[in-house]
């Protein structure tokens, strides 16, 4: 094939842009906004190769339009967005970005963390309003971090870089997943049943894939087994929150907060989650940084390089 054809759904950062083989059609030019119903139907049915991002919903319709598409780079780790079924029986490979976004989703996770137990964002907006009267003894006391217990569900690559950044703050590390990992030397990861996990951990951070199994995984009843001075972190996907079960769990201090970067039905926060001050709110930016993103894009193209050139994609996930 001399000059493939190339859909990019959303606009990427210009180094990745660069990136693109000279010899490569482009459907359109990327644009910064969800492209319409439209323009996914003619990238996906005039492109040898796709580029879409979490937010294209890559369905088996759309996927039975294709005829000519060999692979789609989703640009995420994540791949719940595309029905990977259906595009294995039209013979399309699908590919994610693992591995170059782990450390900046670990570092975001620990933002969180730490942000929504010290009330960092309560703390800046009092001081933007201008009435801060100086210090006090009971100012926006929030809990300890260093030397508690850090539960992690899901142990994949970002759940263990979570749990590796714990050891600088002495933290103690359960866990659960389906596969018991190797513990690093000097520190002590243990795993135990879900259930154990959330009754025993300060604070808990979510790192599973969405699937059927994990929807819902921390529902009403998972919610009333963490200890009320405990904080739930999720930077995986939004559905693995019951979202209206946080809200009255938050409301109700049967927890002590939360902080997210991921809701049930994104672009939309439920105004519940809004108007909580227990709440720190992120708009998806666990691997927003310039460095990720670019490796997450240059990932893409050598994904999609290797299958037009008859070679097996690294990132195979179907
Ligand atoms: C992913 O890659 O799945 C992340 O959610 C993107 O930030």
């Amino acid at each position: 094939m001399t000059s493939p054809t190339l859909y990019i759904t959303r606009l990427l950062p210009q180094p990745v842009l660069d990136a693109i083989p000279r010899h490569y059609h482009m459907v359109a030019e990327p644009t910064d906004r969800s492209p319409t119903a439209e323009e996914l139907r003619r990238g996906f049915t005039e492109a040898d190769a796709v580029i879409c991002t979490l937010t294209d919903r890559i369905d088996a319709s759309l996927l039975a339009q294709t005829t000519r598409l060999k692979i789609i780079a989703n640009y995420a780790v994540g791949h719940n967005n595309i029905d990977l079924p259906a595009a294995s029986q039209h013979g399309i490979i699908v590919t994610n970005t693992p591995d170059v976004l782990t450390d900046s989703t670990a570092d975001l996770t620990w933002a969180l963390l730490l942000a929504v137990s010290r009330r960092v964002v309560e703390g800046d907006a009092w001081l933007r309003t201008g009435t801060w009267p100086g210090w006090t003894p009971t100012q926006l006391l929030g809990a300890d971090v260093s030397g508690k217990t850090l539960g992690i569900i899901g142990m994949g690559r970002i759940g263990q870089a979570v749990a590796q950044r714990a050891c600088g703050f002495r933290m103690s590390v359960l866990y659960t997943g389906r596969h018991r990992v190797p513990v690093p030397s000097g520190l002590t990861w243990e795993w135990k049943p879900l259930d154990e996990v959330l009754a025993n951990s300060d604070f808990l951070s979510l790192h599973v894939p969405l699937t059927e199994t994990t929807r819902h995984l921390i529902g009403r009843r998972e919610l009333t087994l963490i200890k009320p001075t405990a904080y739930l972190i999720n930077t995986s996907r939004g559905p693995v929150i019951d979202e209206a079960a946080l809200v009255s769990a938050l409301e109700a201090r049967t927890i002590a907060g939360a902080g997210l970067d991921v809701y049930e039905q994104e672009p939309v926060v439920p105004a519940g989650l809004r108007s909580l001050p227990n709440v720190v709110l992120l708009p998806h930016l666990g691997s927003a940084t310039l460095e990720t993103r670019v490796r997450m894009g240059l990932i893409s193209l050598d994904n999609i390089a290797a299958v037009l050139e008859g070679r097996s994609a690294r990132n195979r996930v179907n």
